[in-house]
């Protein structure tokens, strides 16, 4: 799931060149972004004065790749600070290019881990986090990883304001209902989903993975949801691989996610040599999940 680098593009080069719109240390700015940040150039997109007062709200678009979806989510709300973050350094490369294009005011690329995302921000200075097509980790042994796991949630309790909402968009119904599950145990209730993001919300802001994997078929699975109140003893969940979340009949999978690709073609291997062999196996996620 890395990014590929174009001929003649040198990572540092560019890094240095967007270095206005990434910031390397975040957490200088935790519990401060509002006002930081307002404007970032002489005039605010909305046309306010220099250092005359804050943002409206602040959003974090976390693991944002290559930054698409922030940068039209902040076109169409000037009055909201947006903020991108992602590990990859690529990645920042490519968002920052796209921030200076842009001309706004609004929007700032944070280069930082999620999993210490609250070092980066002050408790409950978020109104929504975005979890756009999240890595999904498929493998048991990966399952801390992913950027939904209960024990994340509970972290992002802490930074997100006691209205604020995570939005969740992905092509995979197995890390879908794993989420759903995480947020339960942390607490949090659901507000909406849908299984058909595109079709229920055609006039949304998309991501780049967003596109990329629309063109080959995806349905959108997203949700929102808010935390509710905290669960008195809280512990983690036990790791799961995502192949459990997978139909028992492989036969009804019209589309494989994202990160399972190998998992499913060595399922639906197993299945026809056990046909060819004259027994037919249970395709469940039990045999796939002992090699993961
Ligand atoms: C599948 S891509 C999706 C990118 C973008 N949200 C989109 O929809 O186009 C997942 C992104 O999450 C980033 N990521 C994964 N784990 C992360 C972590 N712990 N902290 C920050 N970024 C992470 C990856 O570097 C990658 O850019």
């Amino acid at each position: 799931m890395h990014a590929r680098t174009p001929k003649h593009f040198v990572l540092e080069e560019r890094l240095e060149r967007y270095a206005d719109f990434i910031e390397p240390a975040p957490q200088d700015y935790a519990g401060r972004w509002a006002e930081a940040c307002y404007p970032l150039g002489g005039t605010t997109a909305a046309g306010g004065a220099a250092g005359a007062g804050r943002f409206r709200e602040v959003h974090l678009d976390l693991g944002c790749g290559k930054g698409a979806f922030t940068v039209e989510s902040a076109r169409r709300e000037p009055d909201v600070l947006f903020l991108g973050m992602d590990g990859e350094p690529l990645c920042m490369a490519y968002a920052g290019g796209l921030a200076a294009k842009s001309g706004l005011e609004n929007v700032v690329f944070l280069a930082w881990d999620g999993h210490r995302v609250t070092e980066a921000f002050a408790p409950g200075e978020l109104s929504r986090i975005y979890l756009n097509f999240p890595t999904p980790f498929p493998r048991k042994r990966q399952a801390r990883r992913r950027l939904t796991d209960a024990t994340c949630l509970m972290e992002y309790r802490r930074i997100l304001a006691p209205d604020g909402t995570l939005r969740l968009k992905t092509d995979s119904r197995p890390l879908y209902l794993f989420t759903l599950e995480e947020l339960d145990a942390a607490g949090y209730q659901v507000l909406w989903t849908s299984e058909d993001a595109r079709a229920d919300f055609p006039n949304e802001p998309t991501s780049g993975y967003e596109e990329r994997l629309a063109a080959n078929g995806a349905k959108v699975f997203a949700l929102e949801a808010t935390p509710g109140p905290e669960p008195a003893h809280f512990s983690p969940t036990p790791q799961r691989g995502l192949v459990e979340y997978l139909p028992q009949d492989l036969e009804k999978l019209d589309y494989v996610p994202l990160g399972m690709e190998a998992t499913v073609w060595n399922m639906r291997n197993r299945e026809a040599k056990l046909w060819a062999k004259g027994h037919k196996g249970s395709g469940t996620a039990g045999g796939v999940e002992k090699a993961n």
